[in-house]
């Protein structure tokens, strides 16, 4: 299309290094990036495109995304949404589906986490009616001192949600085996860690594919970027449905508190 080609002669004229020239040999005094934005002109075409084919709402650029992104996970399922935060949300929301049984996540449950972590992963928690219990972390990777970890779970335990803090895996291993031991639902907030590997009993695999559901956040200065955004992955497909369910009711409840601020009432 000539447009698209257009479009990308204007990327060659106008966006020649991005943000990273990997060309360039580095000189001291040199600025160096801890992030930026690295690209080239297919990005540009791209863009152009999914802006000209004017579908508002994910469409085939989302859905071939989500493709993607189960893929490199290694997970049966993905789900774009709007931020890493929103992804957490999601999962954790996703553990108080009825569809879940004796082991759905109710008020007044706890949930085990890092005392160390990112704001949004604990929101949801508290969000749900659920309550945090925190487990201190370890130095030098600030991930979670496991050897704490069962001293943590009592019998209104469901979950353990855990970040792979700076990209570094927590001790997968150790986590893994306390939520078997005790029936927990573990969720991998993998928003800084794509792209990172664990071992674990001689089989190496992406993290965010240990857990039951795994979270991205795609704001600018991680891994990969769409402007904003986040993904929530599951291979369980109760939880997928589960996923799908929490997005159609937030999205619900989102409606209804418009209509009840529209007509003057508080919620
Ligand atoms: C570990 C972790 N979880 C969740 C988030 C939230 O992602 P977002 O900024 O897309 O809402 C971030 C964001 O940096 C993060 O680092």
């Amino acid at each position: 299309m000539r447009i698209l080609k257009l479009a990308r002669e204007y990327a060659r004229e106008f966006h020649p290094l991005c943000d990273f020239n990997h060309e360039a040999p580095f000189k001291e005094g040199d600025r160096i990036n801890y992030a930026g934005r690295v690209y080239d002109e297919e990005e540009i075409a791209n863009l152009v495109e999914a802006s000209l084919e004017f579908w508002l709402t994910p469409g085939r650029f989302a859905r071939d995304f989500e493709r993607g992104i189960a893929r490199a996970i290694g997970v049966a399922s993905a789900f774009y949404c709007s931020s890493g935060s929103a992804a957490n949300l999601l999962a954790v929301s996703a553990l108080t589906s009825p569809l879940l049984g004796d082991r759905r996540l109710l008020r007044g449950d706890e949930v085990i986490t890092a005392a160390a972590g990112f704001p949004t992963t604990v929101f949801p928690i508290v969000q749900n009616g659920a309550i945090p219990v925190f487990v201190d972390i370890a130095m030098p990777t600030y991930n979670i001192n496991v050897a704490q970890l069962e001293n943590a779970v009592s019998h209104k335990t469901k979950a353990v949600v855990l970040v792979h803090t700076l990209g570094n895996p927590f001790d997968i291993s150790a986590v893994k085996a306390c939520c078997q031991k005790y029936n927990l639902w573990l969720i991998e907030d993998n928003c800084d860690a794509f792209g990172s590997e664990y071992t674990l009993a001689g089989e190496t695999k992406p993290t965010g594919s240990f857990g039951d559901i795994g979270t991205l956040s795609f704001y600018p200065p991680h891994h990969i970027t769409t402007g904003g955004g986040g993904a929530v992955f599951t291979s369980n497909p109760l939880l997928a449905k589960s996923c799908l369910v929490s997005a159609i009711g937030g999205a619900i409840a989102l409606v209804q508190a418009a209509l009840i601020t529209r007509a003057g009432g508080t919620f």
